[in-house]
């Protein structure tokens, strides 16, 4: 298991508010992907972002993580603005993005040293820190199997220890579970909630499964079009709905469309094939 560690940086964790976003506005060309979105993150919770294709959580997710610059509004991680000093918040994120970033070529392991390196693990701990996070995601009997073999549930869970060798403060998953059968998706969410007891974790994911939301999340934020349209504890929405309400329901309620999208685009579908061929 992995030991804790002190936290990076020495700022106090703003309040206990892990990420905070505040009317952020991103737009590409003259549309705009997220619209005055505003949501925050006590430190130490699993929030979901949920919306229909298109909505607008990858863009969020690429703005927090430095990806993309913030345009309008401001977001900080804890405490730190991304826009004054990126460095310092790309230093206690762990990323895992929509699009596989495996390297079927290598090894399980040196998928792991790869990115222990780009991430600057000193040398003295990098091979002892590349074992810890093989076996926090339960792959060090597979870790000298080409990547390339792996099911898609071990892929996702490698991607999952690369985004942990520097020992992130804030996990941001985007669709972590997609394509997995049900076995691989609970034990992606089993690793995911070890971090968060054993770590103090805060974990940003997104999904398109409403059963992993609701028993995965502590707080859920439904964003449709940009707009954030409601936020809550997956219980609180339901109830909010009536008694015999799901949280399907509460999508459906809030995005005001059904769970397979009315503004796919072509991308989109190609993208969930090659992923869905890619770990198949
Ligand atoms: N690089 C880009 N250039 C132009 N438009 C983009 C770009 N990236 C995203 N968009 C647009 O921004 C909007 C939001 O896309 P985004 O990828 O954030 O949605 P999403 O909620 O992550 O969807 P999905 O569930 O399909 O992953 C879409 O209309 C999309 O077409
Ligand atoms: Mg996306």
């Amino acid at each position: 298991m992995i030991r804790r560690r002190p936290p990076v940086g020495d700022l106090p964790a703003d309040d206990g508010v892990a990420l905070r976003v505040e009317r952020l506005t991103h737009r590409f060309g003259p549309a705009v992907a997220v619209d005055e979105a505003s949501f925050e993150l006590a430190a130490g919770e699993v929030f979901g972002l949920l919306g229909p294709n298109g909505a607008g959580k990858t863009t969020a997710i690429r703005v927090v993580t430095t990806l993309l610059p913030v345009q309008t509004g401001r977001v900080t991680v804890l405490g730190t603005d991304v826009t004054r000093d990126p460095m310092r918040v790309r230093r206690m994120l762990g990323y895992v993005p929509q699009q596989l970033s495996a390297e079927a070529a290598l090894t399980g392991r040196e998928n792991v040293a790869l990115f222990a390196r780009l991430f600057d693990v000193p040398r003295r701990t990098r091979r002892q820190v590349v074992e810890e996070v093989l076996e926090l995601v339960g792959l060090s009997a597979a870790a000298d199997r080409l990547a390339g073999t792996y099911s898609g549930g071990m892929v996702r869970r490698l991607e999952l220890a690369q985004a942990l060798v520097n020992r992130p403060r804030l996990l941001v998953l985007d669709e972590p579970t997609i394509g997995l059968d049900p076995v691989a998706r609970a034990s992606v969410w089993n690793r995911i909630a070890t971090l968060v007891d054993a770590e103090g974790m805060t974990v940003l994911v997104t999904t398109h499964y409403m059963d992993e939301a609701e028993h995965n999340c502590d707080q859920v934020a439904l964003i449709h079009a940009g707009r954030i349209r409601a936020v809550g504890a997956p219980a609180e929405l339901i109830r909010a709905l009536g008694p015999q309400a799901t949280l399907d329901d509460v999508f459906r309620h809030h995005t005001g469309g059904d769970l397979t999208n009315s503004g796919e685009r072509l991308t989109d579908v190609r993208r969930a094939r090659r992923t869905a061929g890619r770990l198949g």
